[in-house]
């Protein structure tokens, strides 16, 4: 098995608590869906990959590299969209974000920006209907922002995504919209995407992970979602979360 990020026994412990115990994924090709409560370490598996939290045990490796605890070593490669929060407040607009994102993620100096550059941009910012260039990022709503983050995460091409709850705050047209746009993707690139509603990526999701702090399941979609591996995460809601799952799935 060929995995392209590979997972290897993880533990993270934060405030003296397991977040991750024992976590061993092998991440190959296509779309991946996490999902779990919240609460249930999903942020915290993506900021581990990414080196922005260092395991207290076990290692991440991007195609065989060692790049545990190296977010410098990660960022080149593995684009990231994070979950959305208050804390998103620059002075910055929107155009200049994702122009940064480009010149930051080019390994040669000196990074100006060519007229390429800012067509590869604008080029961006139409594929994820952004049309407020201008505006800094304080000034965007929810969804603007997070077509941004994604804008931000695709134009330097990465070879892997993570996308944390990226469509949280988008519009249901621009979800659909979305999905179709990240399911292409997939098909030639790794995407790893945490979610609450993992029936929204199901047409492209190759495996999820299903995971509760120490407690975690690797499959595929018909694997994962039974009544019997959901409640093993969601305990008695579970009922629940399969009934959405399943007037998800007649829509
Ligand atoms: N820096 C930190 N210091 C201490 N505890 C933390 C830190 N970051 C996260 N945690 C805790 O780790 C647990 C897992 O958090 P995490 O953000 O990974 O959950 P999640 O699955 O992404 O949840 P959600 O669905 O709400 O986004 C939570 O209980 C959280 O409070
Ligand atoms: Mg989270």
């Amino acid at each position: 098995m060929v995995c392209t990020l590979e997972v290897e026994d993880v533990d993270v412990i934060l405030n003296g608590e397991y977040i991750l115990k024992d976590l061993s994924i092998c991440f190959e090709r296509g779309l991946y869906q996490i999902i779990g409560p919240n609460g249930s370490g999903k942020t915290t598996l993506l900021r581990t990959i990414l080196g922005l939290i260092k395991p207290k045990k076990g290692k991440i490796l991007l195609k065989g590299e060692d790049i545990t605890g190296k977010p410098e070593r990660a960022s080149y490669r593995i684009g990231y969209v994070p979950q959305l929060s208050k804390e998103f407040d620059l002075p910055v607009t929107a155009f200049e974000v994702v122009l940064d994102s480009l010149l930051l993620h080019r390994k040669k100096f000196p990074r100006f920006a060519s007229r390429e550059d800012f067509k590869r941009v604008e080029n961006v910012l139409k594929l994820v209907h952004l049309n407020e260039w201008n505006k800094t990022i304080n000034e965007l709503s929810g969804g603007e922002l997070q077509r941004v983050l994604l804008a931000r995460a695709l134009v330097y091409d990465p070879e892997i995504l993570l996308l944390d709850e990226p469509l949280s705050a988008i519009d249901p047209i621009g979800k659909m919209e979305f999905v179709e746009l990240i399911g292409r993707i997939s098909q030639n690139k790794l995407i790893i995407i945490t979610s609450h509603d993992p029936m929204l990526f199901l047409k492209y999701t190759d495996e999820i992970v299903v995971l509760n702090r120490t407690f975690y399941k690797v499959g595929r979609p018909d694997e994962i979602l039974t009544l019997d591996v959901l409640s093993k995460v969601y305990g008695e809601s579970a009922i629940k979360v399969e009934d959405h799952i399943h007037i998800s799935d007649a829509h």
